[in-house]
């Protein structure tokens, strides 16, 4: 290994992305559960520096796409790649973080926004496990930049749903960490912290991070997303959201279910 590998990055900027060289690459990707075929096929290429929406109702295999992004579950078959490499080497070096969905993580666990975000430095700890002034700098700035200064001493399961989900970006900041993962960030989230989120997303992305945000929610999506998959176990479509929020693909991926509504909203926005 050389010595760029362990290097540790700034956490305030991302890394440099090589134009035109994917973030992520999905291929032919299958993943069971027992009987359950969660992904069936899933071929998705992602690129540096944007924002992609993964798109899908529940239970197209959203949730669990971003665990074989992050090497949680084990692919039946097909393969995973993120910066060309496999996940759990791209999670060693911090490259790749991840904020799952509210159903998957234990809030009640008594540990304050600070500590939460901290954790975003232990990676890179040498034995001492103790943080150091850099890390402390780090952590400052990352609390700040996701507007949670002021709550940093709170106990996390005291925070509001769209806090809790500034809480895991700052943590990936903190990491310095140029992929981002978001499990459906809008769930059980107000209007003004979805504003807030996507302003911040968008800020991220136009630094060079590259961001991958599940939803079911399209009235969220214009705002925010350069780009969408459409999921249903396969993507069924991808390409900017002009393209791929059409009645087709949108009856391909909610199974003939068109939200018409959302759709409207859409239009009218
Ligand atoms: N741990 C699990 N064990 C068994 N089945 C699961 C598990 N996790 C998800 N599934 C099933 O896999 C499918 C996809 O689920 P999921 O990835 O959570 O979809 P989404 O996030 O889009 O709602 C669903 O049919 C779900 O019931
Ligand atoms: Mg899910």
């Amino acid at each position: 290994m050389s010595t760029t590998d362990t290097a540790p990055r700034p956490a305030t900027s991302a890394g440099t992305p090589i134009p035109g060289s994917p973030v992520v690459t999905v291929r032919d990707l299958v993943v069971s559960y027992g009987p359950t075929r969660a992904l069936d096929g899933v071929d998705l290429t992602i690129d540096a520096g944007r924002v992609h929406g993964l798109i899908g109702m529940n239970g197209s295999g959203k949730s669990t796409l971003f665990k074989a992004l992050m090497g949680l579950v084990k692919p039946t078959s097909g393969t995973v790649a993120l910066f060309g490499e496999d996940p759990r080497q791209a999670r060693r070096r911090g490259r790749v973080a991840y904020a799952p969905q509210d159903e998957d993580v234990d809030y009640a666990f008594p540990v304050s926004v600070r500590e939460v975000v901290s954790m975003g430095r232990y990676g890179r700890l040498r034995s001492t496990r103790r943080l150091r002034p850099e890390d402390r700098t780090a952590v400052d700035e990352a609390l700040e930049r996701c507007e949670l200064t002021d709550l940093a001493e709170r106990q996390i399961g005291a925070l509001s749903g769209g806090q809790r989900k500034r809480a895991f970006v700052a943590r990936g900041l903190a990491q310095g960490a140029e992929l981002l993962l978001l499990d459906e960030p809008f769930a059980g989230v107000d209007k003004r912290s979805e504003a807030t989120i996507t302003a911040l997303l968008r800020g991220l992305a136009a630094e060079g991070r590259t961001i991958l945000v599940s939803t079911h929610d399209l009235v969220a999506v214009p705002a925010l997303c350069d780009e969408l998959a459409l999921i249903n176990r396969r993507i069924v479509a991808q390409g900017t959201p002009d393209e791929t929020l059409r009645p087709g693909p949108l009856g391909e991926a909610f199974g003939g279910f068109v939200p018409v509504e959302a759709l409207r909203r859409e239009v009218a926005a």
